[in-house]
């Protein structure tokens, strides 16, 4: 689809507008998909004050398809603007979808790795070994907003001869004035891992190392982004193929990381083991960015590919899937923790501080939530259907009462000091002891919200504003 299809169906996309517009579990406080589908972030950065949040994007339909860049910008966090779609599956070697990648600012310019997808139909395939091309490409972007011409970086005849042809999702590191771009990839013997390569100037790459684990961590590794936080180096990826393993990794696909020790200039690397980033339903392709204050900053998609559950009442209302809430991560003990961005502080508009167990309290459905001093025994019931409950240093979210599929989720959890929860219409950020542990799911209730809760010392309850969001005037380009 080229820039100027896109224009010709637009119709097709305000149609579905105001379909998404009626719907009562869209989101107001979290970047959603206008229409159609949406799912990864995609080239976060911080460019001349303006943060831009591109992610994965079929406008025309609200499940898998071709994927564009969606584009978002805000400088708050607060007001947004919905900006023309980036880039667009315009040639051969990206024809299929413009899949994941990343930005990178250098010399006053955005460079833009990502990956070309393309898919075979001449005969059978596998799709793995075969039928497939995943072309790294390169595009430089003044503004962030143009670009002039995309450059193929890699085609899969570049990559290792042990790797099958899923290899994707460019992310650039830089250290001592060298830049590495870490590729995720399944072998041909269906190992995943992330391969490295290395330049000078981010236009010529050479084949650099390898990062991989001896433990079994899964058959591919996509979207991974390597980071140094606070002195620690950190390797954000998300396996495929991990069994769950008691209550580790209960979701079909995995999203988490390894501290690395890394000497990159003389590749050696030893990864720690692999955590978990979130324990909830719906969390995946994490990508972070450093702004210009220097916080690292994180957004995940608030979805994840192939569950047995579902968001299919929002289908019907012409959109799926959304971002989570822009997070701070700090590191405390060689452990990440999230917590969300201090500017979300200004959605607040009232507020209720009580230290009532027990009694149900009516609150919106766009509300923050901060429970502190709590004790080993925690019950809370959200809208008379969504249970959290700790009990024998186990914190279970349940989420059987409500529609879609979702069941529990547990997490091991020595002590739990405060926490604190997120509700928007139809998700649910759940963050514990200062965003160590944290479960993101979404959610269909059909009741009004409400809580009920005891087990704690104090609550605080917000109601939340809506963000604002400017969309691209059509009309006016
Ligand atoms: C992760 C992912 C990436 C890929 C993109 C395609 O969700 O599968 O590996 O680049 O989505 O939309």
């Amino acid at each position: 689809m080229s820039y100027d299809e896109y224009l010709k169906n637009i119709t097709k996309r305000n149609e579905l507008k105001k379909l998404v517009e009626q719907d009562p579990y869209r989101l107001s406080y979290h970047l959603m998909a206008p229409t159609g589908w949406l799912n990864d972030p995609n080239g976060l950065c911080q460019f001349k004050d303006v943060h831009h949040i591109y992610f994965q994007y079929t406008p025309f339909s609200a499940t898998w398809g071709l994927k564009i860049w969606g584009h978002y910008t805000t400088k708050d966090f607060i007001h947004y603007n919905e900006e023309l779609p980036f880039i667009f599956p315009d040639n051969q070697y990206d024809r299929d979808g413009v899949y994941s990648g990343s930005a990178f600012i250098k010399d006053d310019e955005i460079h833009y790795f990502y990956t070309g997808n393309v898919k075979h139909i001449d005969k059978e395939y596998n799709y793995i070994s075969d039928g497939r091309e995943q072309n790294t490409m390169h595009i430089v972007s003044k503004d962030g907003y143009h670009f002039d011409n995309k450059k193929i970086v890699f085609t899969n005849d570049n990559y290792p001869s042990d790797c099958s042809k899923h290899v994707r999702d460019p992310k650039i590191y830089e250290k001592n004035g060298n830049y590495y771009m870490v590729l995720g990839a399944r072998t041909l013997a269906d190992k995943g891992c992330v391969l490295m390569y290395k330049s000078t100037d981010l236009v010529d790459w050479e084949y650099h190392m390898r990062i991989d684990s001896n433990m079994n961590y899964g058959y591919m590794w996509e979207c991974p982004d390597l980071f140094d936080c606070e002195g620690e180096t950190f390797l954000l990826v998300c396996p495929q193929g991990m069994a769950q393993d008691g209550y580790k990794y209960q979701n079909i696909y995995q999203c988490g990381y390894f501290k690395l020790d890394l000497d990159v200039e003389n590749k050696r690397c030893t990864c720690g083991p692999f955590i978990e980033l979130d324990y909830g339903f719906d969390i995946y392709a994490s990508q972070t960015y450093q702004d210009e204050s220097g916080r690292r900053i994180l957004l995940s998609w608030m979805g994840i590919p192939d569950a047995d559950y579902d968001n299919d009442c929002t289908v019907e209302k012409g959109w799926q899937h959304a971002l989570t809430l822009p997070k701070q991560l700090t590191v405390e003990d060689g452990k990440l923790y999230q917590k969300t961005l201090d500017e979300l502080k200004q959605l607040r508009c009232n507020s209720i501080k009580t230290e009532l167990q027990n009694e149900t309290i009516e609150i919106t459905n766009a509300s923050e939530i901060f429970i502190e001093g709590c004790t080993d025994e925690i019950s809370i019931l959200l809208n008379n259907e969504i249970e959290l409950k700790y009990h024998n240093q186990l914190f279970t979210l349940n989420l059987e009462k409500v529609d879609r599929g979702r069941k529990q989720r547990y997490v091991e959890i020595p002590k739990i000091k405060n926490m604190h929860l997120f509700m928007d219409h139809s998700s649910l950020e759940i963050f514990i002891n200062d965003g160590e542990f944290v479960l993101t799911s979404r959610f269909y209730g059909k009741e009004k919200s409400n809580i009920l809760a005891s087990g704690y010392e104090k609550m605080t309850i917000y109601s939340l504003n809506g963000y604002e969001i400017n969309e691209f005037d059509y009309n006016a380009s």
